[in-house]
C-alpha cells in the first residue's frame, strides 16, 4: 500500500532517516503529511525549505503513478495528495476481496509458534488467563493474515507438587459423583479443604507429599487419578474456548502440550547442562546457572535441593522442542508481566545452549509478550470478595447478562432467542475490545458501561457502526462489480477513501508491536469516519445513479472492512445489533 511503499522508497534513498507518515486534520491540506524535512535538514545543516523541495521531488519521482501533487507547506511539512484514480482502484480492490484485503505475503514460508491461555488443570480459569487467551488468539489472527503458518500452543500447567494434594484430598474426603457434577470448582474445593485441614493436622503435609512422590514413579492408581483430574479439566477449558470463539478448543493448528509431557527430558536435560558448564550446585544443593552475563541477577534455579524440578526447566526443555520444529522463525509467548523475570531466565538460557550447541544454531526469535492486570471500575485489582482472581465464567456471565439489556434496549421487537444470540456476540466483544483497544502492558479496567457504550470507544459500537453500513449496503443493493466509481468528491468521502489505504499497515503493525492496539484505533478512527460521512453525504437518496452506486460501494467496502478487522481482534460482526 501506498503508507509502506512511500517510506520504503524513502528509506532507500536515506537510510537514516526517520520517516512518518501524519493524516493532516483537514483533507483539504492532502491525504498525507511528512515531517521529515526537519531532521534531515537539521542533519544536513541546510534550509528546510530547500530540503523539503528535495523530497517532495523525490516523492514525485518514485510514485508517479499514485501521487497527483506533492506541496510544500511552510515551515517544512511536504503534504501529498493522491490520484483520484489510485484511490478508486484501491477501493475496487477492497471491494471485490476485502477477506484477502489486508492480508499479505510476508510471513510466507515462515512459521510462528503463539503460545497463549495456557491454564493450570484443576483450577478455574480467571481473569489473568482471559487476557492470554483474547491477546494471543488476535495475536495468532494476525500473523495468519500475514500469512505466517500459525501454530497455536496451548501449555497447560498440569504437574507440581499440588497435584499430590490433590490427589492426598480426594482419597481422604473425594466423592465421585461430585467430581461429575462439577469437577473443576469441585477439584479447588479439595485444595482449600486441604489448605484448611493441614493447619491442624500437619501429617497431610506429608502424605501429599508422598502421593506427589508415588505419581512420579507411576504409580498406576495416582497415575489414574491425575489423568481424569487433567482429562475433566481439559474437557471444561475446550468448553470455555468455545464459549469464548477463540481457536484452542482443538484442530489442526493447535497444539496442546502439559507440562508433564517433558518429566522424562529433564534428568538428560539437566544432565547436558550440567556437562557443559551452564549449571552447577548452588547453595543448599540446587543446581543453578549463573545469568549475570545477561544482566539478570538471579541466578535461574533448574532443580531443586531435593531432586524436584521446576517450572523453569520444563519451560526450557519444551522451548527446546518448539525450536526444532523446521520452519519456526519466531515463539511468542503471551503470559502475564508477572512472569518477567522467568521468561528472561528462559530466554538466557536458551541462548547460553545455544552457544553450547545445545540447541539450534539459529535460534528462532524469542518474545515475551507480557500483559498487565485486570482492575475494577474502582482501580483496584479485580477479585472476589475474598480476594481471589475472579473466574472467567462469572466475567462471561455477567457480560452476558448486561450485553442482554442493551440489546433488548435497541431492539425490543427482537425474539428471546435473537437477543440471546446477539447478546452473545456482543459481550465478546465488549470484553475483548477493551483489552485489545490497549497495549497490552497497561493495565486494563473493567468498566461495564464504558465497555458496552455504543457511542464510545467499545466493541459494541464498532459491531453496531458496521451493522448499521451493512445494512445500508444491503438495502440499496450493493452492485456485483465496484464499476466506475464517479462522483467521490465530497472530502469526508476522500478522507474515507484514504483511510482505508492505511488498513493493511495496521495489521502490520501489530505483528510488529507484538500489540492489538494499532488496529483497534484503526477501526475505531475508520467507524468515527464513516459515522461522519454517513451523516454529512447522502447515500440512499442521491439522485444521480451513479453517484449513488459508488456510494454504496463506499459504505459496503468500510462495512467489510471493518468485519475483517474485528474477525482479526477475535470479534464477531453480526449484521444488526
Ligand atoms: N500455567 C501458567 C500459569 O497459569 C502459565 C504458563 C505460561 N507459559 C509458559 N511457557 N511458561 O501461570
Amino acid at each position: 500500500m501506498f503508507r509502506d511503499s512511500l517510506i520504503a522508497s524513502m528509506r532507500k534513498r536515506w537510510p537514516d532517516l526517520h520517516v512518518e507518515l501524519s493524516v493532516p486534520p483537514d483533507p483539504s491540506l492532502g491525504d498525507y503529511s511528512l515531517n521529515a524535512a526537519f531532521a534531515l535538514a537539521k542533519k544536513e545543516r541546510r534550509p528546510v525549505l530547500q530540503v523539503a523541495e528535495v523530497l517532495a521531488e523525490a516523492i514525485r519521482e518514485d510514485h508517479a503513478t499514485c501521487v497527483k501533487e506533492v506541496r510544500i507547506v511552510p515551515p517544512g511539512f511536504v503534504n501529498i495528495v493522491l490520484q483520484e484514480s489510485y484511490l478508486q482502484r484501491k477501493l475496487s480492490e477492497a471491494y471485490r476481496s476485502p477477506d484477502r484485503y489486508g492480508s499479505s505475503g510476508a510471513g510466507k514460508g515462515r512459521k510462528v509458534i503463539v503460545e497463549y491461555s495456557s491454564p493450570n488443570i484443576a483450577k478455574s480459569m480467571h481473569v489473568g488467563h482471559l487476557r492470554s487467551t483474547i491477546i494471543g488468539d488476535a495475536l495468532a489472527n494476525v500473523y495468519d493474515a500475514l500469512g505466517y503458518d500459525v501454530i497455536r500452543w496451548n501449555y497447560i500447567g498440569d504437574w507440581g507438587t499440588q497435584f499430590g494434594n490433590l490427589i492426598a484430598a480426594y482419597k481422604k474426603w473425594g466423592s465421585e459423583a461430585e467430581l461429575e457434577k462439577d469437577p473443576v470448582p469441585y477439584m479447588e474445593s479439595l485444595y482449600v479443604r486441604f489448605h484448611a485441614e493441614k493447619e491442624q493436622d500437619p501429617a497431610l503435609e506429608d502424605a501429599g507429599r508422598e502421593e506427589f512422590r508415588k505419581l512420579e514413579s507411576g504409580d498406576s492408581e495416582n497415575r489414574k487419578l491425575w489423568e481424569r483430574f487433567r482429562g475433566l479439566s481439559l474437557e471444561r477449558f475446550s468448553m470455555m474456548y468455545g464459549r469464548l470463539g477463540v481457536a484452542l478448543a482443538g484442530g489442526d493448528a493447535v497444539t496442546t502440550k502439559g507440562e508433564s509431557d517433558y518429566e522424562d527430558r529433564l534428568a538428560g536435560l539437566v544432565e547436558e547442562l550440567s556437562g557443559n558448564g551452564i549449571a552447577a550446585p548452588g547453595e543448599g544443593g540446587a543446581l543453578v546457572a549463573d545469568l549475570s552475563g545477561f544482566g539478570i541477577a538471579t541466578a535461574a534455579m533448574l532443580r531443586k535441593s531435593d531432586g524436584a524440578t521446576v517450572y523453569l526447566t520444563r519451560d526450557l526443555a519444551s522451548l527446546r522442542e518448539r525450536a526444532t520444529i523446521a520452519g519456526v522463525a519466531k515463539i511468542l509467548y503471551v503470559v502475564a508481566n508477572q512472569q518477567a523475570l522467568h521468561f528472561e531466565q528462559l530466554f538466557a538460557m536458551a541462548e547460553l545452549m545455544k552457544q553450547k550447541g545445545l540447541i539450534r544454531e539459529n535460534l528462532p526469535e524469542l518474545n515475551h509478550v507480557k500483559f498487565g492486570l485486570v482492575l475494577g471500575a474502582d482501580g483496584k485489582k479485580f477479585s472476589t470478595r475474598e480476594g481471589n482472581a475472579v473466574a472467567l465464567a462469572d466475567v462471561l456471565n455477567e457480560a452476558e447478562h448486561r450485553a442482554e439489556n442493551v440489546v433488548h434496549e435497541k431492539n425490543p421487537e427482537l425474539d428471546e432467542a435473537r437477543v440471546h444470540e446477539t447478546a452473545h456476540d456482543v459481550a465478546l466483544a465488549a470484553v475483548k475490545y477493551n483489552d485489545l483497544r490497549q497495549h497490552p502492558h497497561s493495565d486494563i479496567t473493567f468498566d461495564w458501561d464504558a465497555m458496552l457504550d455504543l457511542s464510545g470507544n467499545s466493541g459494541p459500537y464498532l459491531q453496531y457502526t458496521h451493522a448499521r453500513l451493512a445494512n445500508i449496503a444491503a438495502k440499496a443493493g450493493a452492485p456485483e462489480e465496484a464499476g466506475e466509481l464517479t462522483g467521490l468528491e465530497h472530502p469526508a468521502e476522500r478522507a474515507l477513501m484514504s483511510a482505508l489505504l492505511d488498513f493493511p499497515e495496521a495489521v502490520a503493525a501489530c505483528a510488529r508491536l507484538s500489540a492489538l492496539n494499532p488496529l483497534a484505533l484503526y477501526l475505531y478512527e475508520l467507524a468515527g469516519l464513516a459515522n461522519r460521512y454517513y451523516e454529512q453525504v447522502r447515500v440512499m437518496d442521491e439522485e444521480d445513479t451513479a453517484v449513488r452506486g459508488a456510494r454504496v460501494v463506499l459504505v459496503a467496502t468500510v462495512a467489510a472492512v471493518l468485519k475483517r478487522g474485528l474477525g482479526i481482534l477475535g470479534i464477531r460482526a453480526p449484521e444488526r445489533i
